[in-house]
Protein backbone atom coordinates (compact mmCIF):
# COMPACT_ATOMS: atom_id res chain seq x y z
CA UNK A 1 0.00 0.00 0.00
CA UNK A 2 1.52 3.75 -0.71
CA UNK A 3 2.61 5.54 1.71
CA UNK A 4 0.15 8.56 3.03
CA UNK A 5 2.69 10.46 4.54
CA UNK A 6 4.84 9.77 1.42
CA UNK A 7 2.18 11.24 -1.55
CA UNK A 8 0.66 14.17 0.84
CA UNK A 9 4.46 15.49 0.97
CA UNK A 10 4.67 14.69 -2.54
CA UNK A 11 1.56 16.46 -3.50
CA UNK A 12 1.86 19.72 -1.34
CA UNK A 13 -0.55 18.88 0.96
CA UNK A 14 0.54 17.46 4.25
CA UNK A 15 -1.86 20.19 5.56
CA UNK A 16 -5.04 18.06 4.31
CA UNK A 17 -3.65 14.63 5.64
CA UNK A 18 -6.33 14.30 7.51
CA UNK A 19 -8.61 14.75 4.26
CA UNK A 20 -6.82 12.24 2.50
CA UNK A 21 -6.69 10.14 4.84
CA UNK A 22 -9.81 8.97 5.09
CA UNK A 23 -11.16 5.56 3.90
CA UNK A 24 -6.92 5.15 2.47
CA UNK A 25 -6.23 1.99 4.66
CA UNK A 26 -10.17 0.65 3.50
CA UNK A 27 -9.16 0.89 0.23
CA UNK A 28 -4.85 1.58 -0.13
CA UNK A 29 -4.78 -2.09 -0.55
CA UNK A 30 -6.62 -1.69 -4.09
CA UNK A 31 -3.88 1.15 -4.71
CA UNK A 32 -0.65 -0.73 -6.60
CA UNK A 33 2.64 1.30 -6.69
CA UNK A 34 3.17 1.79 -10.29
CA UNK A 35 0.80 3.67 -12.75
CA UNK A 36 -2.91 2.53 -12.64
CA UNK A 37 -4.37 0.71 -15.43
CA UNK A 38 -7.48 2.96 -15.92
CA UNK A 39 -4.77 5.97 -16.30
CA UNK A 40 -3.02 4.38 -19.29
CA UNK A 41 -3.42 7.49 -22.40
CA UNK A 42 -5.52 5.03 -24.62
CA UNK A 43 -8.26 4.31 -21.56
CA UNK A 44 -8.35 7.95 -20.94
CA UNK A 45 -8.70 9.06 -24.65
CA UNK A 46 -11.65 6.54 -24.96
CA UNK A 47 -13.18 7.93 -21.61
CA UNK A 48 -13.00 10.97 -22.63
CA UNK A 49 -14.97 10.31 -25.57
CA UNK A 50 -17.42 8.78 -23.90
CA UNK A 51 -17.42 11.54 -21.25
CA UNK A 52 -18.35 13.67 -24.24
CA UNK A 53 -15.31 16.42 -23.83
CA UNK A 54 -14.25 18.40 -26.59
CA UNK A 55 -10.83 18.19 -28.10
CA UNK A 56 -8.70 20.38 -26.01
CA UNK A 57 -9.60 19.22 -22.98
CA UNK A 58 -9.51 15.20 -23.65
CA UNK A 59 -5.71 16.22 -25.14
CA UNK A 60 -4.70 18.38 -22.19
CA UNK A 61 -6.08 15.34 -20.13
CA UNK A 62 -4.25 12.71 -21.76
CA UNK A 63 -0.76 14.88 -22.54
CA UNK A 64 -0.65 15.59 -18.65
CA UNK A 65 -0.19 11.66 -18.15
CA UNK A 66 3.57 12.67 -18.51
CA UNK A 67 3.44 14.02 -15.40
CA UNK A 68 2.77 10.54 -13.75
CA UNK A 69 6.59 9.66 -14.74
CA UNK A 70 7.86 12.37 -12.47
CA UNK A 71 5.17 12.80 -9.81
CA UNK A 72 3.55 9.24 -9.10
CA UNK A 73 1.52 10.05 -6.13
CA UNK A 74 -0.59 11.95 -8.87
CA UNK A 75 -1.37 8.35 -9.92
CA UNK A 76 -2.19 7.21 -6.37
CA UNK A 77 -4.64 10.08 -5.26
CA UNK A 78 -6.07 9.57 -8.73
CA UNK A 79 -6.80 6.28 -8.04
CA UNK A 80 -7.23 6.60 -4.30
CA UNK A 81 -10.85 8.90 -5.27
CA UNK A 82 -11.71 6.34 -7.68
CA UNK A 83 -11.76 3.65 -5.56
CA UNK A 84 -14.04 5.85 -3.02
CA UNK A 85 -16.44 6.60 -5.82
CA UNK A 86 -16.69 3.02 -6.68
CA UNK A 87 -17.12 1.97 -2.85
CA UNK A 88 -19.30 4.04 -1.70
CA UNK A 89 -21.03 4.49 -4.87
CA UNK A 90 -24.58 3.24 -3.06
CA UNK A 91 -24.06 5.58 -0.98
CA UNK A 92 -25.13 9.13 -3.12
CA UNK A 93 -24.55 11.12 -0.34
CA UNK A 94 -22.10 13.99 -1.81
CA UNK A 95 -19.47 11.91 -1.37
CA UNK A 96 -18.36 13.69 2.21
CA UNK A 97 -14.63 13.59 1.18
CA UNK A 98 -13.11 17.10 0.68
CA UNK A 99 -11.42 16.03 -2.24
CA UNK A 100 -8.44 18.22 -1.58
CA UNK A 101 -6.51 19.52 -5.16
CA UNK A 102 -2.53 19.24 -5.54
CA UNK A 103 -1.63 22.82 -7.00
CA UNK A 104 -0.73 23.85 -10.64
CA UNK A 105 2.58 25.08 -8.83
CA UNK A 106 3.89 21.23 -8.36
CA UNK A 107 3.01 20.32 -11.95
CA UNK A 108 0.72 22.35 -14.69
CA UNK A 109 -0.97 19.32 -14.72
CA UNK A 110 -1.76 18.10 -11.39
CA UNK A 111 -4.97 20.17 -10.86
CA UNK A 112 -6.14 17.46 -13.41
CA UNK A 113 -5.55 14.36 -10.96
CA UNK A 114 -9.91 14.50 -10.05
CA UNK A 115 -10.62 14.55 -14.10
CA UNK A 116 -8.44 11.50 -14.20
CA UNK A 117 -10.73 9.84 -11.53
CA UNK A 118 -13.63 10.63 -12.72
CA UNK A 119 -12.63 9.16 -16.55
CA UNK A 120 -11.10 6.27 -14.83
CA UNK A 121 -15.34 5.33 -13.66
CA UNK A 122 -16.71 6.39 -16.71
CA UNK A 123 -17.13 2.48 -17.94
CA UNK A 124 -18.50 1.49 -14.62
CA UNK A 125 -20.84 4.64 -14.71
CA UNK A 126 -22.14 3.21 -18.03
CA UNK A 127 -22.62 -0.69 -17.05
CA UNK A 128 -24.40 0.43 -13.68
CA UNK A 129 -26.41 2.95 -15.97
CA UNK A 130 -27.22 -0.36 -18.19
CA UNK A 131 -28.28 -2.51 -15.45
CA UNK A 132 -31.09 0.13 -14.34
CA UNK A 133 -32.31 -0.07 -18.23
CA UNK A 134 -30.74 3.68 -18.31
CA UNK A 135 -29.87 4.65 -22.18
CA UNK A 136 -26.01 5.53 -22.69
CA UNK A 137 -27.20 8.92 -24.01
CA UNK A 138 -28.66 9.68 -20.79
CA UNK A 139 -25.16 8.27 -18.82
CA UNK A 140 -23.10 10.54 -21.52
CA UNK A 141 -25.39 13.65 -20.91
CA UNK A 142 -24.68 13.97 -17.20
CA UNK A 143 -20.77 13.38 -17.77
CA UNK A 144 -21.05 16.77 -19.50
CA UNK A 145 -20.39 18.30 -16.21
CA UNK A 146 -17.19 17.30 -16.18
CA UNK A 147 -16.07 19.42 -19.79
CA UNK A 148 -18.22 22.31 -18.53
CA UNK A 149 -16.31 22.45 -14.70
CA UNK A 150 -13.15 22.13 -16.26
CA UNK A 151 -13.85 25.04 -18.41
CA UNK A 152 -15.10 26.87 -15.37
CA UNK A 153 -12.04 26.18 -13.67
CA UNK A 154 -10.07 27.70 -16.66
CA UNK A 155 -12.29 30.60 -17.04
CA UNK A 156 -11.73 31.23 -13.08
CA UNK A 157 -7.96 30.40 -12.71
CA UNK A 158 -6.61 31.03 -16.52
CA UNK A 159 -5.22 27.05 -16.37
CA UNK A 160 -6.75 24.04 -16.74
CA UNK A 161 -8.00 21.40 -13.84
CA UNK A 162 -10.89 20.25 -12.19
CA UNK A 163 -12.39 21.20 -8.77
CA UNK A 164 -15.87 19.85 -8.62
CA UNK A 165 -15.34 16.04 -7.88
CA UNK A 166 -18.08 16.61 -4.86
CA UNK A 167 -20.14 17.44 -7.33
CA UNK A 168 -19.34 14.48 -9.92
CA UNK A 169 -20.03 12.69 -7.37
CA UNK A 170 -23.51 12.29 -7.86
CA UNK A 171 -23.34 11.60 -11.37
CA UNK A 172 -20.98 8.68 -10.82
CA UNK A 173 -23.11 7.42 -7.91
CA UNK A 174 -26.05 7.24 -10.18
CA UNK A 175 -27.47 9.41 -8.12
CA UNK A 176 -28.23 13.03 -10.87
CA UNK A 177 -29.43 12.75 -14.40
CA UNK A 178 -29.11 15.25 -16.79
CA UNK A 179 -32.58 15.21 -19.02
CA UNK A 180 -32.81 17.88 -21.67
CA UNK A 181 -32.04 20.69 -20.07
CA UNK A 182 -32.08 20.47 -16.93
CA UNK A 183 -30.29 18.10 -14.09
CA UNK A 184 -32.47 16.20 -11.49
CA UNK A 185 -31.14 13.90 -8.26
CA UNK A 186 -32.32 12.01 -5.72
CA UNK A 187 -32.87 13.86 -2.51
CA UNK A 188 -35.26 14.89 0.59
CA UNK A 189 -37.46 17.71 1.48
CA UNK A 190 -35.78 19.41 4.08
CA UNK A 191 -37.35 23.19 3.72
CA UNK A 192 -39.70 24.39 6.62
CA UNK A 193 -42.44 24.43 4.63
CA UNK A 194 -44.73 22.54 4.77
CA UNK A 195 -47.41 22.23 1.36
CA UNK A 196 -50.73 21.29 1.73
CA UNK A 197 -52.99 21.11 -1.42
CA UNK A 198 -56.52 21.99 -1.23
CA UNK A 199 -59.11 18.73 -1.94
CA UNK A 200 -61.65 20.17 -4.07
CA UNK A 201 -60.08 22.68 -6.07
CA UNK A 202 -56.23 21.92 -6.11
CA UNK A 203 -54.95 24.75 -4.95
CA UNK A 204 -51.52 24.94 -2.78
CA UNK A 205 -51.24 26.18 0.42
CA UNK A 206 -46.95 26.87 1.51
CA UNK A 207 -46.76 27.18 5.46
CA UNK A 208 -44.14 28.11 7.13
CA UNK A 209 -43.00 25.39 9.70
CA UNK A 210 -41.90 26.08 13.02
CA UNK A 211 -41.00 29.26 15.01
CA UNK A 212 -39.12 31.34 12.34
CA UNK A 213 -37.32 34.24 12.58
CA UNK A 214 -38.66 36.40 9.71
CA UNK A 215 -38.08 39.65 8.36
CA UNK A 216 -40.76 42.12 7.76
CA UNK A 217 -41.10 41.07 3.72
CA UNK A 218 -41.57 37.40 4.66
CA UNK A 219 -38.28 36.26 4.13
CA UNK A 220 -35.84 34.80 6.63
CA UNK A 221 -34.29 37.00 9.18
CA UNK A 222 -30.76 35.54 9.44
CA UNK A 223 -29.22 36.87 6.87
CA UNK A 224 -25.38 37.04 6.34
CA UNK A 225 -24.76 40.40 5.19
CA UNK A 226 -28.19 42.28 5.60
CA UNK A 227 -28.28 44.37 9.18
CA UNK A 228 -31.57 42.67 10.65
CA UNK A 229 -34.99 43.85 10.08
CA UNK A 230 -36.74 45.59 12.89
CA UNK A 231 -40.11 44.86 11.44
CA UNK A 232 -39.52 41.42 11.00
CA UNK A 233 -41.69 38.78 13.38
CA UNK A 234 -42.20 35.81 14.58
CA UNK A 235 -44.02 32.65 12.85
CA UNK A 236 -46.17 30.10 14.77
CA UNK A 237 -47.42 26.58 13.31
CA UNK A 238 -49.29 23.74 14.85
CA UNK A 239 -51.09 20.82 13.32
CA UNK A 240 -53.61 18.33 14.41
CA UNK A 241 -56.23 16.11 13.68
CA UNK A 242 -58.39 19.27 12.50
CA UNK A 243 -55.90 20.53 10.13
CA UNK A 244 -53.35 23.28 10.05
CA UNK A 245 -52.34 26.55 11.23
CA UNK A 246 -49.65 28.90 9.91
CA UNK A 247 -48.51 31.67 7.84
CA UNK A 248 -49.04 31.26 4.50
CA UNK A 249 -46.73 31.95 1.47
CA UNK A 250 -47.32 34.20 -1.66
CA UNK A 251 -46.93 33.79 -4.71
CA UNK A 252 -43.79 35.68 -4.66
CA UNK A 253 -42.70 33.28 -2.24
CA UNK A 254 -43.03 35.65 0.79
CA UNK A 255 -44.71 34.39 4.21
CA UNK A 256 -47.31 36.29 5.33
CA UNK A 257 -47.69 38.45 8.78
CA UNK A 258 -50.28 36.93 10.23
CA UNK A 259 -51.02 32.83 10.58
CA UNK A 260 -54.42 31.50 8.79
CA UNK A 261 -56.15 28.36 9.27
CA UNK A 262 -56.59 25.72 7.03
CA UNK A 263 -58.58 22.89 7.77
CA UNK A 264 -58.20 19.21 7.44
CA UNK A 265 -61.52 18.61 5.33
CA UNK A 266 -60.51 21.03 3.07
CA UNK A 267 -56.56 20.69 2.61
CA UNK A 268 -54.58 17.35 2.56
CA UNK A 269 -50.38 17.22 3.10
CA UNK A 270 -48.41 16.79 -0.07
CA UNK A 271 -44.71 17.67 1.25
CA UNK A 272 -43.63 17.56 4.39
CA UNK A 273 -40.07 16.83 6.16
CA UNK A 274 -38.08 14.13 4.54
CA UNK A 275 -40.35 12.61 1.75
CA UNK A 276 -38.78 12.04 -1.09
CA UNK A 277 -38.05 14.57 -3.73
CA UNK A 278 -35.90 15.56 -7.26
CA UNK A 279 -34.00 18.80 -6.58
CA UNK A 280 -33.35 20.18 -9.77
CA UNK A 281 -30.26 22.24 -10.84
CA UNK A 282 -29.76 24.57 -14.02
CA UNK A 283 -26.79 23.57 -15.79
CA UNK A 284 -24.87 26.82 -16.87
CA UNK A 285 -25.26 27.83 -21.03
CA UNK A 286 -27.19 27.51 -23.50
CA UNK A 287 -30.56 29.86 -22.59
CA UNK A 288 -33.31 28.86 -20.31
CA UNK A 289 -35.87 28.11 -23.08
CA UNK A 290 -39.29 27.64 -21.43
CA UNK A 291 -40.71 24.73 -24.01
CA UNK A 292 -37.21 23.10 -23.33
CA UNK A 293 -37.27 23.22 -19.80
CA UNK A 294 -41.45 21.87 -19.98
CA UNK A 295 -39.76 19.36 -22.16
CA UNK A 296 -37.06 18.49 -19.35
CA UNK A 297 -39.69 18.52 -16.47
CA UNK A 298 -41.43 15.57 -18.54
CA UNK A 299 -38.96 13.70 -19.22
CA UNK A 300 -38.04 13.39 -15.47
CA UNK A 301 -41.59 12.80 -14.98
CA UNK A 302 -41.45 9.88 -16.38
CA UNK A 303 -37.40 8.61 -16.09
CA UNK A 304 -37.26 8.47 -12.29
CA UNK A 305 -40.39 6.05 -11.59
CA UNK A 306 -39.05 3.88 -14.25
CA UNK A 307 -35.71 3.59 -13.25
CA UNK A 308 -35.55 4.70 -9.47
CA UNK A 309 -39.39 3.20 -8.03
CA UNK A 310 -38.01 3.32 -4.52
CA UNK A 311 -37.60 7.05 -4.70
CA UNK A 312 -41.32 7.68 -5.26
CA UNK A 313 -40.68 11.64 -5.39
CA UNK A 314 -43.61 13.71 -4.24
CA UNK A 315 -42.24 16.72 -6.08
CA UNK A 316 -39.28 18.87 -7.68
CA UNK A 317 -37.57 21.12 -6.20
CA UNK A 318 -35.01 23.58 -6.19
CA UNK A 319 -33.06 26.70 -4.48
CA UNK A 320 -31.52 29.53 -6.31
CA UNK A 321 -30.60 32.82 -7.11
CA UNK A 322 -33.09 32.30 -10.18
CA UNK A 323 -35.69 31.77 -8.06
CA UNK A 324 -35.72 35.35 -6.45
CA UNK A 325 -39.17 36.86 -7.13
CA UNK A 326 -37.51 40.41 -7.41
CA UNK A 327 -35.99 39.09 -10.84
CA UNK A 328 -39.66 39.82 -12.36
CA UNK A 329 -39.72 43.37 -11.34
CA UNK A 330 -36.36 43.74 -13.06
CA UNK A 331 -36.75 41.63 -16.39
CA UNK A 332 -39.61 41.72 -18.85
CA UNK A 333 -41.99 39.10 -17.91
CA UNK A 334 -41.34 37.39 -21.65
CA UNK A 335 -37.83 36.94 -20.35
CA UNK A 336 -36.99 33.46 -19.81
CA UNK A 337 -35.77 33.39 -16.27
CA UNK A 338 -39.40 35.10 -15.34
CA UNK A 339 -41.08 32.02 -17.64
CA UNK A 340 -38.99 29.51 -15.69
CA UNK A 341 -40.06 31.13 -12.18
CA UNK A 342 -43.54 31.07 -13.05
CA UNK A 343 -43.44 26.76 -13.74
CA UNK A 344 -42.76 26.92 -9.59
CA UNK A 345 -44.18 27.49 -6.32
CA UNK A 346 -41.87 30.21 -4.32
CA UNK A 347 -41.33 29.70 -1.16
CA UNK A 348 -38.49 31.93 1.07
CA UNK A 349 -34.64 30.50 2.10
CA UNK A 350 -32.46 31.60 4.19
CA UNK A 351 -29.67 32.58 2.30
CA UNK A 352 -29.84 36.33 1.94
CA UNK A 353 -25.94 37.05 0.97
CA UNK A 354 -26.62 37.81 -2.38
CA UNK A 355 -23.40 35.52 -2.86
CA UNK A 356 -24.93 32.91 -5.60
CA UNK A 357 -26.13 35.82 -8.10
CA UNK A 358 -22.96 37.55 -7.84
CA UNK A 359 -21.17 34.15 -8.66
CA UNK A 360 -23.62 33.43 -11.36
CA UNK A 361 -24.30 36.52 -12.94
CA UNK A 362 -21.37 39.16 -12.00
CA UNK A 363 -18.62 36.21 -12.44
CA UNK A 364 -17.71 36.44 -8.48
CA UNK A 365 -19.11 35.82 -5.22
CA UNK A 366 -17.53 39.09 -3.90
CA UNK A 367 -17.94 40.93 -6.73
CA UNK A 368 -18.26 45.00 -5.73
CA UNK A 369 -21.36 46.27 -7.72
CA UNK A 370 -20.19 49.90 -7.61
CA UNK A 371 -16.63 48.56 -9.54
CA UNK A 372 -18.40 46.87 -12.12
CA UNK A 373 -19.89 47.64 -15.84
CA UNK A 374 -22.47 45.54 -16.22
CA UNK A 375 -23.15 44.29 -20.01
CA UNK A 376 -26.59 42.43 -19.99
CA UNK A 377 -30.14 43.57 -18.95
CA UNK A 378 -29.73 40.76 -15.86
CA UNK A 379 -26.51 42.61 -14.71
CA UNK A 380 -27.95 45.91 -14.84
CA UNK A 381 -30.69 44.81 -12.89
CA UNK A 382 -28.54 43.46 -10.37
CA UNK A 383 -25.68 46.21 -10.04
CA UNK A 384 -29.06 48.79 -9.82
CA UNK A 385 -30.74 46.67 -7.35
CA UNK A 386 -27.28 46.50 -5.01
CA UNK A 387 -26.58 50.11 -5.72
CA UNK A 388 -29.95 51.36 -4.30
CA UNK A 389 -29.85 49.06 -1.16
CA UNK A 390 -31.73 46.11 -1.84
CA UNK A 391 -30.65 42.71 -1.23
CA UNK A 392 -30.92 39.32 -3.36
CA UNK A 393 -31.66 35.80 -2.33
CA UNK A 394 -32.25 32.81 -2.81
CA UNK A 395 -35.56 31.14 -3.02
CA UNK A 396 -37.22 27.78 -2.91
CA UNK A 397 -38.54 26.32 -5.84
CA UNK A 398 -41.42 23.47 -5.86
CA UNK A 399 -43.57 22.05 -8.20
CA UNK A 400 -45.89 18.64 -8.03
CA UNK A 401 -45.59 16.20 -10.12
CA UNK A 402 -49.17 16.40 -11.90
CA UNK A 403 -48.60 19.77 -12.15
CA UNK A 404 -46.00 19.36 -14.91
CA UNK A 405 -47.36 18.67 -18.33
C1 LIG B 1 -29.89 30.09 -16.68
C2 LIG B 1 -29.42 30.89 -17.85
C3 LIG B 1 -29.08 29.97 -19.00
C4 LIG B 1 -30.54 31.89 -18.26
O1 LIG B 1 -30.11 32.65 -19.35
P1 LIG B 1 -31.15 33.23 -20.46
O2 LIG B 1 -31.99 32.14 -21.04
O3 LIG B 1 -30.32 34.04 -21.37
O4 LIG B 1 -32.09 34.17 -19.59
P2 LIG B 1 -33.04 35.39 -20.04
O5 LIG B 1 -33.45 35.22 -21.47
O6 LIG B 1 -34.11 35.50 -19.04
O7 LIG B 1 -32.07 36.64 -19.94
C5 LIG B 1 -32.50 37.97 -19.78
C6 LIG B 1 -31.29 38.84 -19.77
O8 LIG B 1 -30.41 38.46 -18.70
C7 LIG B 1 -29.11 38.12 -19.20
N1 LIG B 1 -28.59 36.98 -18.43
C8 LIG B 1 -29.19 35.80 -18.19
N2 LIG B 1 -28.41 35.02 -17.43
C9 LIG B 1 -27.31 35.75 -17.19
C10 LIG B 1 -26.14 35.46 -16.45
N3 LIG B 1 -25.98 34.30 -15.80
N4 LIG B 1 -25.19 36.41 -16.39
C11 LIG B 1 -25.34 37.60 -17.00
N5 LIG B 1 -26.44 37.92 -17.72
C12 LIG B 1 -27.39 36.99 -17.82
C13 LIG B 1 -29.33 37.77 -20.64
O9 LIG B 1 -28.13 37.94 -21.34
C14 LIG B 1 -30.41 38.76 -21.02
O10 LIG B 1 -29.78 40.01 -21.16
P3 LIG B 1 -30.13 41.04 -22.38
O11 LIG B 1 -31.56 41.43 -22.14
O12 LIG B 1 -29.16 42.17 -22.19
O13 LIG B 1 -29.93 40.28 -23.65
C15 LIG B 1 -28.16 31.69 -17.47
O14 LIG B 1 -28.47 32.57 -16.44
C16 LIG B 1 -27.03 30.78 -16.99
O15 LIG B 1 -26.37 30.12 -17.77
N6 LIG B 1 -26.78 30.75 -15.67
C17 LIG B 1 -25.73 29.98 -15.08
C18 LIG B 1 -26.26 28.71 -14.45
C19 LIG B 1 -26.88 28.94 -13.13
O16 LIG B 1 -26.74 30.00 -12.52
N7 LIG B 1 -27.60 27.92 -12.67
C20 LIG B 1 -28.27 27.98 -11.42
C21 LIG B 1 -27.37 27.43 -10.40
S1 LIG B 1 -28.12 27.51 -8.82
Amino acid sequence: MPDLDAVATALGLTDQRAALAAGWSEHGAQLGEGVPSFLDAEAIATAARRAGLAAEPAAVLVEGLAALRTLPALGTLAAHARSLVLARRLAPDGGGWSWPLPSADLHPAAPLVYAWAVLGCVDDLFARNRERGIADGVTAAGLRDLGRWMEEYRRAKGHWGFDRMGWLWCQLAGSLHELGRLQYNLAHWEARVRVLRHRRDGRLAMLMEGRLDLRGDGQWQEVARTPRDPAGFTTVFSEGPEGWRGHAVDGDGNAARQPSAFAAADWEQVLGRGDPVLFLHIPAGGGLDADACRESLRQARDFFPRHYPRHAFKAVISISWMFDSQLARHLPAESNLVRFQRLFHLHPHPDLSGEQIRERVLGDAKADPARLVPATSLQRAVVGHLLAGGYWKQQGAVILPDEIV
